[in-house]
């Protein structure tokens, strides 16, 4: 982590300083959505990469009692958060470690590997998702969440005029730019109407979501079309598409239908984001990797989330995601007609 981003964590602690905050659910709500029935982590070691104060470790260490949680993360104020937040939840299951990805070297592997919102602040994405890779076991799973380039485009102009506007050397000099230029990020732009958690985000959280939206010295977007070569050369065997986060809501990518019909969840198939008979035909005959782009230039998301993984991991996940595979190494363009 460069030394501005470390300063930016250390003074504005994400997602919130308040170690009796709300828990984020969105992992742990979506595991369901990801494993086959039934599969509830028993004797699991998950890591939680860039854990941060702990609201999504704690939330997963809480519904999955029987796994073992490790959070990683290179802020010690995040992590001293995050131990008195899983004290105050009376979870026993979490271990936090502070240290640097890539630099870091734990002696141990993991079931799952979970990276929500970090590698994108990292100088090299490459180097943390080769590092989560040192870290798996021979069947494990990586579970990324990700800026989208696409959905980000605006706000990547906002931050590059308030960067312009801001000393460096002074976050909290900073937040006074993002105010006087009348910016606010709005959770309803990733698909959480109110707050990340139901519940409307406190002033102090506000400030943190700003500081990390508009200040971050290291932010990258990328795109599902840039997966492929950012997972290129790793030892690990597939790669897929899971969710969308955009203005009008979460989606569950669903590209091969296999959840047609379950009206329970939003899935998300890109020939359903269009009216006229010849574009969805269109779209139908499209790879993978051209359908994904659909929806992305459809529906603007600002995050998206990816799995990945070797072994047995694939068949421990729900058709859905097999359906949802993206190029990877020689085989041939998935879904392609
Ligand atoms: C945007 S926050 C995400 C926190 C948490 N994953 C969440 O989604 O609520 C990014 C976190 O990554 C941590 N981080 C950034 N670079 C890191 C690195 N190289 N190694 C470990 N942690 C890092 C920061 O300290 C920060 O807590």
């Amino acid at each position: 982590m460069t030394s501005a981003v470390a300063q930016l964590y250390e003074t504005f602690p994400f997602p919130s300083p308040a170690e009796d905050a709300p828990l984020m659910d969105m992992v742990a709500d979506q595991l369901p959505f990801v494993l086959r029935d039934g599969d509830d982590l028993d004797g699991w070691e998950v890591l939680d990469a860039g854990c941060g104060t702990g609201s999504i470790l704690v939330a997963l260490a809480r519904r999955y009692p029987k796994a073992r949680f490790t959070g990683v993360d290179a802020c010690r104020r995040s992590l001293d958060i995050a131990r008195r937040c899983a004290e105050r939840h009376g979870v026993t299951n979490v271990e936090l470690v502070h240290g640097t990805m890539p630099e870091l070297s734990l002696q141990r592997r993991f079931d799952m590997a979970v990276c929500c919102g970090v590698l994108h602040h990292l100088p090299s994405p490459r180097a943390g998702l080769q590092w989560l890779t040192e870290h798996l076991t021979d069947d494990g799973l990586i579970y990324l969440w990700l800026y989208d380039a696409v959905g980000e485009h605006g706000r990547m102009l906002d931050r590059e005029l308030v960067q312009l506007l801001t000393s460096p050397d002074n976050p909290e000099g900073g937040l006074t730019t993002i105010r006087d230029l009348g910016l606010e990020l709005s959770l309803a732009d990733y698909g959480f109407p109110v707050g990340w958690t139901g519940t409307a985000l406190t002033t102090a959280e506000q400030d943190v979501a700003d500081a990390d939206a508009y200040l971050n010295p290291v932010v990258l977007p990328m795109r599902f079309a840039d997966m492929p070569e950012l997972f290129a050369g790793l030892p690990l065997t597939w790669l897929a598409a899971d969710r969308v986060f955009h203005p009008g809501g979460i989606g569950l990518v669903d590209l091969a239908g296999t959840e047609a019909g379950n009206g329970g969840a939003v899935f998300v198939r890109p020939e359903d984001l269009f009216d006229r008979p010849g574009l969805r035909e269109r779209v139908r005959e499209l790879g993978n990797l051209d359908r994904l782009r659909a929806i992305e230039l459809r529906l603007r998301p600002t995050g998206f989330e990816v799995l990945a993984g070797r072994g047995a991991g694939l068949d421990r996940c729900l058709p859905r995601i097999a359906g949802n595979l993206l190029p990877y190494g020689d085989g041939p363009e998935p879904g392609a007609r």
